[in-house]
């Protein structure tokens, strides 16, 4: 049976190839010719991004390669390690493949399915971040004395139903034990829901879960002034879909089943 993780995550993913679908038809899935060269430009500015699923995988990459990654833009997005980690106050449930993983729960038992969503409450960020500091001091992911550098911007529409009231806060909080406020943009008073607020002509409204809504405010530009401060060239008028290449996923996603990454990416 495949793991249910893997749903989710492939729907953060593909919402946000959903605009590209129709610049080129992806490779086969056996095609190991056609792979693109990323040619990614050095690696000392990356930042990465998401909604929801993708927005959870950013804030998981941003912190575990700190030394390569300068920044995040967070759209729904909950704390580091926060799905398997039990806390204090968390409700213990009976097994269930829904969460096949729980750090301190007692045998036979185990969290409530999405509990940092929707039980944002319980989640002590202080908590995540001593697990953090301890993976680093083991050396399981980059030395955590760089994500002091890092600028994160964080959003969470007001009307969100997925990530409740409170949940990105968390996220907000957790980077904020390692952080300067001043490095810190969290924007949570657009009536978005669920997707990426945009302005311009979407026929999508402000609210509801499609992936890009039209709220009267840029939130990915906002993300990115905040991570890259000025001097970044205006948005062109329209994408060119040339510039568009598909690139080999399979060297990063091991098991397919869990880690629910597609065959193909896109680089722009
Ligand atoms: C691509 O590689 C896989 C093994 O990695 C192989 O099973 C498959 O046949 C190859 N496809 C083609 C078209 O050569
Ligand atoms: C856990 O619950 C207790 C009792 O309701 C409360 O006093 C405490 O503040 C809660 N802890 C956290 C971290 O929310
Ligand atoms: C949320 O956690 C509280 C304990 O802090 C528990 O009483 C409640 O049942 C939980 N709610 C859900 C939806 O899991
Ligand atoms: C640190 O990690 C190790 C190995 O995973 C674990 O045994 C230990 O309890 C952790 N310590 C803290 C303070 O989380
Ligand atoms: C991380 O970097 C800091 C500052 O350079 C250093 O003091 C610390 O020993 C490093 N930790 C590890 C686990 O390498
Ligand atoms: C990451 O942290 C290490 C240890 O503190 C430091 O030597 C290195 O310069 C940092 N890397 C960056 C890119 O800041």
């Amino acid at each position: 049976m495949a793991f249910p993780f893997a749903r989710y995550a492939f729907f953060g993913m593909a919402l946000m190839a959903w605009p590209l679908e129709a610049a080129s038809v992806a490779p086969a899935e056996d095609d190991n010719t056609s792979a693109a060269e990323l040619g990614i430009p050095g690696v000392t500015r990356i930042a990465v991004g998401g909604l929801s699923s993708g927005a959870d995988f950013a804030v998981q990459f941003q912190v575990a390669f700190s030394e390569t990654v300068i920044g995040a833009a967070i759209f729904a997005g909950q704390p580091y390690g926060c799905a398997i980690q039990r806390f204090p106050n968390d409700t213990m449930e009976p097994p269930s493949p829904e969460v096949p993983v729980c750090k301190g729960c007692p045998a036979g038992k185990t969290l409530v399915y999405d509990h940092c969503k929707v039980n944002s409450s319980v989640v002590e960020a202080r908590l995540l971040a001593a697990v953090a500091k301890n993976y680093s001091s083991q050396g399981l992911i980059d030395n955590i004395s760089n994500l002091t550098r890092a600028r994160v911007y964080l959003h969470r529409g007001t009307t969100d139903s997925v990530y409740e009231e409170g949940s990105v806060a968390k996220t907000h909080d957790f980077f904020a034990e390692f952080l300067p406020a001043s490095q810190l943009l969290f924007k949570n008073d657009i009536p978005a829901g669920h997707g990426y607020p945009l302005p311009g002509s979407k026929p999508w409204a402000c609210g509801g879960r499609l992936p890009m809504q039209n709220c009267d405010y840029d939130g990915t530009d906002a993300a990115l002034k905040h991570i890259y401060g000025g001097g970044l060239a205006s948005p062109a008028e329209k994408a060119s879909t040339s510039n568009l290449k598909w690139f080999d996923q399979k060297p990063f996603y091991g098991d397919k089943d869990v880690t629910g990454l597609a065959r193909w990416g896109l680089v722009y």
